[in-house]
């Protein structure tokens, strides 16, 4: 294993002012979200959907790492430049999803489990050699009435454990994302129950697994209520929540904890960020940044349309999300930031 190089790599992704850039949607998810605001779904949007995002000018000086998806990291854009070139080009590193997604569980009625394990050894291989220096991974938690089970969250977290030592092997940075989904009713304080036995049990199986905790990055959700609870805490708390529940679960060994956005709007999720930022920065073991998906790309998508006409506004809004989250990961967000 290439220590010295993983660390030096998950370093890298959560430097001050630095977040990560998700951009890995699977074609499925992708096309949802464009059928959403009206875009023709095929590779040809997609790809220039994809361009759009790796050439928004400046993008380098608030974003660390991309997240690409398989078809991504095999594209190229104008001059038959390949998307890696253009990303490394801009000062940020490529990374790759490599799970192939959340499927039904068997005798698990409502819980997923997440698949792609099976020939990943040689999938990292490949995806290194094209310039990948992290990867993905993503399991899904939900909260229900009888859920989630014991054996959702083992096999969830033993999968996590396993795909990370595979990547660590590829001398890649393993991204270890368990996530307590935000549908339901549920209280914080259940979320919070439900994300430290979560992450408890992740960081007991990456032991077991021997994954080097300092050559890894978590990305986990936030401790938030149900989307359809009727008491909302505010930031504060939210942020005091989530923090307190990473406190008692994560290893000071993590160099990095980058979030998901999980279906938040796009400014919660920073006003979010930057309160656990400016509150607890100075007396956390670990960085506490950013890797949105939604909550960066949104409002460009929406802007962008799929409309040639648009790219420069869309770009602008991108770069508008990355500086905000840059500023929350160093606690200097402010709401009026949103009506420059
Ligand atoms: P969201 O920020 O939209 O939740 O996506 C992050 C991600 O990578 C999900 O796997």
């Amino acid at each position: 294993m290439r220590e010295q190089e993983l660390i030096a790599t998950a370093r890298m992704m959560v430097a001050e002012g630095k977040g990560l850039l998700a951009m890995d949607e699977s074609t499925p998810t992708c096309n949802k979200r464009f059928e959403k605001v009206g875009i023709p779904q095929n590779e040809q949007t997609r790809h220039s959907y994809r361009e759009l995002i790796v050439t928004t000018p400046g993008l380098g000086e608030f974003i660390s790492g991309v997240i690409l998806y398989d078809e991504t990291i095999r594209q190229s854009g104008a001059y038959g430049i390949p998307f890696v070139k253009t990303i490394i080009g801009a000062g940020i590193i490529p990374g790759i999803k490599v799970d192939i997604g959340a499927k039904d569980m068997a005798g698990h009625p409502g819980e997923k489990i997440t698949e792609g394990l099976d020939g990943l050894r040689d999938r990292l291989t490949e995806y290194s050699q094209m310039g990948a220096r992290f990867a993905k991974w993503r399991a899904v938690v939900a909260i229900g009435d009888d859920i989630p089970s014991w054996g959702c969250i083992k096999a969830n977290a033993q999968a996590l454990a396993r795909y990370a030592a595979l990547c660590q092997e590829a001398g890649l940075v393993p991204v270890v994302e368990p996530e307590v989904l935000m549908d339901g009713e549920h209280t914080l304080k259940r979320c919070c129950e439900v994300t430290k036995e979560v992450l408890r049990t992740v960081f007991n199986e990456l032991y077991t697994q021997r994954v080097m905790l300092e050559g890894i990055i978590l990305k986990p959700n936030m401790a938030l209520p149900g989307l359809a609870c009727p008491m909302q805490e505010t930031v504060d708390e939210v942020a005091d929540a989530t923090v307190r529940c990473l406190m008692r679960t994560v290893p000071a060994a993590v160099p990095g904890i980058t979030f998901l956005s999980g279906g938040q709007s796009a400014e919660l999720a920073s006003a979010r960020l930057n309160a656990m930022n400016a509150r607890f920065k100075s007396r956390l073991p670990w960085a506490l940044s950013f890797s949105f998906a939604r909550a960066i790309q949104q409002p460009a998508l929406e802007i962008w349309r799929g409309k040639e006409a648009n790219v420069s506004e869309a770009q602008q809004a991108l770069i508008h999300r990355a500086m905000c989250n840059s500023a929350a990961r160093r606690g200097q967000y402010k709401a009026e930031m949103e009506c420059t």
